[in-house]
């Protein structure tokens, strides 16, 4: 198993020398860029937010959308909420220009999508078969189809008990979906459209984000895949942070508490090495177009 994690030292916020055109084309082919040193900081008046009453299980995920300011699945107190926003508005800004920075060619493309917040301990979470993040999957939603659209997100471990954020990395996209590809079917004839009519998903559910979704759901529900094909634990330490493409990055979450994590969206056409990317991938395995 190579290991798909790359630290990336900072000088002034900057890549070294030599590092900056290389961050684009490491992410595009699969791994993760590392920035050990990458500290998003958290301020005194917000150190409440890691006291304990959010870190109850129903805070699982707490999600502010750039489209609407208030804070979905939350009830809490109004203090908290205001700084969960002040947090969370943050973080947004800090990831964009992250990347902006880091990855020049996507800027003109980004669309920022949900930013969230992680206060529970993955390793108190309820486990299922199709919400387990404990298992190895690629990101895909189900109510959200991307149309071929990338799933770009940036993470942050801040963490202020010293706690790292344990990613378990499987193998590269390719041979991972060659091996489940068999196993794949094409959604029934009118299903997408069902789908769509009945609110059930935001958007018509394109081929390619049926069978995104049926990778995530099949690999999470393989038991012999997850214990014994190839994979690398990887502790990220508080202080630190990282940016994958998650619809490619075979991953799962083992162990940590208070994660903060931007997604963002990039239209296919702004990724230049494609070769690797879950689209091409999976329309080379099919032998046809799979946006429509
Ligand atoms: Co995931």
């Amino acid at each position: 198993m190579i290991n798909l994690i790359h630290a990336l030292p900072l000088i002034e916020g900057l890549p070294a020398a030599g590092d900056a055109a290389d961050i684009q084309s490491l992410l595009e082919h699969g791994h993760v860029a590392y920035f050990p040193a990458l500290e998003f900081a958290i301020e005194r008046h917000e150190k409440s937010l890691f006291s304990g009453r959010l870190s109850e299980p129903r805070f699982r995920n707490i999600q502010l959308h750039p489209w609407d300011t208030s804070l979905r699945h939350l009830v809490c107190n109004d203090q908290d909420r205001l700084l969960l926003q002040g947090l969370l508005g943050r973080f947004a800004r800090f990831a964009r220009q992250l990347v902006e920075t880091l990855l020049p060619a996507y800027a003109p493309h980004l669309f920022p999508a949900a930013t969230g917040f992680h206060p529970v301990d993955v390793e108190s979470r309820p486990t299922g078969m199709s919400n387990d993040e404990a298992r190895l999957h690629v990101d895909s939603f189900p109510r959200n189809p991307t149309g071929g659209r990338r799933l770009l997100r940036v993470f942050s471990n801040v963490n202020p008990h010293g706690a790292p954020r344990v990613w378990r990395l499987g193998e590269p996209f390719p041979s991972f979906a060659a091996k489940f590809h068999s196993r794949l079917h094409a959604p029934f004839p009118l299903w997408p459209e069902c789908l769509h009519a009945l609110g059930i998903t935001k958007s018509r559910r394109s081929p390619y984000d049926h069978l995104m979704l049926q990778l995530h759901d099949r690999v999470k529900a393989d038991i012999e895949y997850q214990r014994h094909a190839p994979q690398l634990d990887f502790a990220f330490p508080p202080g630190s942070t990282w940016i994958a493409f998650t619809d490619q990055v075979l991953h799962a979450a083992m162990a940590g508490q208070f994660l903060l994590e931007q997604t963002f969206y990039l239209p296919p056409q702004a990724v230049r090495e494609t070769e690797e990317s879950p689209l091409q991938v999976l329309e080379n395995l099919c032998g046809r177009r799979l946006l429509n």
